[in-house]
């Protein structure tokens, strides 16, 4: 059995497929009969929805219907924690004549044609009864309620009252808005009782049953199809209320339709990262001895529904330290509801806690990885537990040593490189390793192919290719010759694609099944007339085993036995299946710590002349396990780190106080980072299976990539101006020390 294929640098399987055009978007699916629907989107960031007056719509060409509050039977809403399912937003589209926030659908306007839906939906006019909407962190009213987290250990602000050295410092992180190239859509087609939904989602299970309990049908009159996704990022992990309105719209009008949600309200009605406010305190012995940790965070959720973006988790872990306190609080803002993206938490919290380490190193005269491994958690300081494998420490070293970290001077503005200023700087990646449970069929067919299939989808990362290479590995299949079929409700149950966990999860399941799949050709081999292997009733089996596709006896070279389709055949069987099904293994959840982690390396160039700052090197050292594909694997990473000099560096949604639009929902206006942007990205894998959470050692990579570029680049941006922002994105004019707009 060859194991090569798994950690080879594989090109994705679905390659092909994407680049000639055949992987069609879900929505992309030709439906006979289709009509469009296209929101009327709430102006207003605070109101009552007095009247809708459609008539002008309604009598417009090509019109089907205008769908309101006052038209249309009321939604249900999601049961979540009771059935374990999610929607975007907890209340369902028309519940009320209220408005909440700035792009709130207030009707849909269905049509023969999207352009003719368009012009109607532009001539829906909606009586408002108007209120100031509260959408800036300081107009918000205190927090109420509890605080949603809270934990102490130790005394942590008895310690920081007596640590020899302080830093009390707030960092900002603003609203930043996912943007996936395709952005979401829904295609609903009622057939009786039965509704089948073509959606781009990261869970296609978890539609299934929210879209279930929305509509009030049962969960297997739902069938959900996502074959391809144009990316996720968290935003597309629960339902939004386009695709409610599609499943209604559908049900009204007895055909099916599409709701395609404008690039303008990806900005309003699918989610978005939250504005965060963090305040670090740290307190350390003047040797670097962290003593006490606080981090206290404030940030605004939707008036609908709450959502956490849980910042302080990593303030928990990732240091050594006896006294700890976190607490975060929620208030309430006129926007849409907040959800996961990329590395939820764990992202924002490290712009505020690696920046805060950075500046106590500072204090402290140390270097920055020195007080990292001054205080370095050779356990989690959480749990007490264990890591299942933690090589951070191998992370800083190789990071530095190719980074050159030695030759750093870091005396601000003391690096040059003709007329540009150099800045260094470095933070360290933490994220949780899950594992969850899957079901996984694998098939062998009689014509020599193999099919692997489960209800998990492939949102761009690299999925279709891992089952290949499993069930490639274990049968010597070439991958070719597999197909994946993924993205169907109706498949063998499987995990979302979410928080990093998919591939831990599907691993041991394709393994398994495919093991299964074999051991029946291999029975098959001994128990069927025709085979050369086939031990009569009484006699004794030989041992067979299958290698590069082929049956034989065990002591004997493959290549003198028979390809596993010539048993099927001569059985006249069309496939064997297996079949099996795996779970996330609690057991071994009580005894290890498990997580991913990372160092990263960045360097700016300024040049004070031009006023010209830009990202010019960034390095990154994973610890995410085994690498099952190294191609995909380092592209996940790469894929971050571009996300993250996004962060640092450009990403804000920005609100008109007066009505709660953002003003920049546009590509013009939102700042993305381009490839001009962009340096050469390095990635190197720090590379220890952790056979603790399966038995490839694979850990999870979407999102660490992410977490300490931020940071890094906080400390680059100081090292070559003297400048400290603790407010993203870093602009030129904080550098210029200029007056910046507020956005809190
Ligand atoms: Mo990720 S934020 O779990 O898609």
């Amino acid at each position: 059995m060859s194991t090569s294929i798994i950690g080879a640098a594989v090109n994705r399987v679905d390659g092909p497929l994407k680049v000639s055009g055949q992987a069609q978007y879900a929505v992309d699916h030709k439906l006979e009969n289709l009509a469009y629907g296209v929101g009327v989107f709430s102006t207003m960031g605070n109101a009552r929805v007095v009247r809708v007056e459609a008539s002008d719509a309604q009598g417009m060409p090509g019109v089907l219907a205008v769908l309101h509050r006052g038209n249309t039977p009321p939604l249900y809403r999601p049961a979540e924690r009771l059935e374990h399912s999610r929607a975007g937003e907890i209340r369902p589209p028309f519940e009320d004549d209220q408005v909440y926030y700035y792009g709130q659908y207030v009707a849909l306007v269905i049509a023969n044609t999207l352009e003719q839906a368009q012009a109607a939906a532009d001539k829906v006019r909606v009586q408002y009864d108007v209120r100031k909407p509260a959408v800036l962190l300081s107009e918000a009213p205190a927090p109420q309620g509890p605080p949603r987290v809270h934990s102490t250990r130790g005394d942590a602000a008895g310690a920081f009252e007596s640590a020899a050295v302080k830093l009390d410092e707030t960092y900002t992180v603003p609203v930043e808005v996912h943007n996936p190239m395709e952005m979401h859509a829904t295609m609903a087609h009622w057939e009786g009782e039965n509704l089948t939904l073509y959606v781009t989602t990261q869970g296609v299970l978890n539609y299934q049953k929210v879209l279930a309990e929305v509509m009030g049908i049962p969960v297997e009159n739902v069938r959900v199809i996502s074959p391809f996704c144009g990316s996720g990022f968290g935003g597309k992990l629960f339902p939004w209320p386009e695709s409610m309105l599609a499943a209604l719209g559908a049900q009204h009008l007895k055909r099916p339709v599409r709701v395609q949600v404008p690039r303008s309200m990806m900005f309003t009605t699918v989610g978005h990262r939250p504005l965060t406010q963090q305040r670090v305190r740290l307190g350390a012995t003047a040797d670097g001895q962290l003593v006490s940790m606080q981090h206290d965070v404030v940030q605004p959720t939707s008036m609908v529904d709450e959502y956490v973006e849980y910042c302080t988790g990593v303030t928990k872990t990732l240091y050594a330290c006896e006294n700890v306190e976190v607490r975060q609080d929620l208030v309430r803002l006129n926007v849409g509801t907040p959800t996961p993206m990329r590395g939820p938490g764990a992202v924002p919290g490290l712009v505020a806690l690696e920046s805060a380490m950075n500046e106590l190193a500072e204090k402290l005269g140390m270097d920055p990885i020195a007080l990292r491994l001054k205080n370095y958690a050779e356990t989690d300081p959480g749990s007490k537990l264990p890591y299942s494998s933690k090589h951070l420490r191998e992370c800083y070293q190789k990071g530095a040593e190719q980074f050159g970290w030695a030759k750093r001077n870091p005396k601000v503005g003391s690096m040059r490189r003709g007329n540009e200023i150099l800045g260094w700087g470095m933070a360290s990646a933490i994220w949780d390793a899950g594992r969850g449970g899957a079901t996984v069929r694998v098939r062998l067919n009689s014509d020599g192919t193999a099919r692997a299939s489960c209800a998990t989808q492939d949102i761009g990362t690299g999925t279709y290719t891992i089952f290949a290479q499993v069930v490639t590995e274990k049968t010597g299949i070439v991958l070719d010759k597999v197909q994946v079929v993924l993205g169907d409700s109706t498949l063998p149950p499987g995990p979302t694609s979410g928080g990093s966990t998919v591939t831990a999860t599907v691993l041991p399941a394709i393994a398994k099944a495919t093991d299964q799949a074999v051991q029946r050709v291999l029975q098959a081999a001994v128990m069927t007339p025709g085979s050369p292997f086939f031990a009569p009733h009484g006699t004794q089996a030989p041992k067979v085993a299958m290698t590069n596709g082929w049956v034989h006896e065990v002591d004997k070279p493959y290549s003198s036995g028979v390809p596993f389709e010539e048993i099927l055949i001569a059985r006249r069987l069309a496939a064997l299946d297996g079949e099996a099904t795996t779970g996330p293994d609690l057991a071994n959840r009580e005894r290890y710590a498990f997580n991913s982690f990372g160092a990263q390396f960045m360097e700016v160039a300024w040049d004070p002349g031009i006023a010209r700052l830009r990202v010019s090197r960034a390095l990154t050292v994973i610890d995410a396990g085994k690498i099952i594909n190294r191609k995909a694997g380092t592209n996940q990473v790469l894929g971050a780190v571009v996300m993250g000099i996004g962060m640092a560096m450009f990403e804000e949604a920005i609100y008109d106080p007066r009505t709660g639009k953002p003003i920049n929902n546009n590509f013009a206006d939102y700042l993305v980072a381009t490839n001009a942007d962009v340096p050469e990205l390095e990635c190197i894998f720090v590379e220890y299976p952790d056979y603790h959470l399966n038995e490839y050692g694979a850990r999870g990579i979407g999102e660490i990539g992410l977490a300490g570029v931020a940071p890094a680049l906080a400390m680059a941006i100081y090292h070559a101006t003297g400048v400290r922002v603790r407010t993203l994105p870093f602009r030129v004019e904080d550098v210029l020390g200029g007056e910046r707009a507020t956005i809190v």
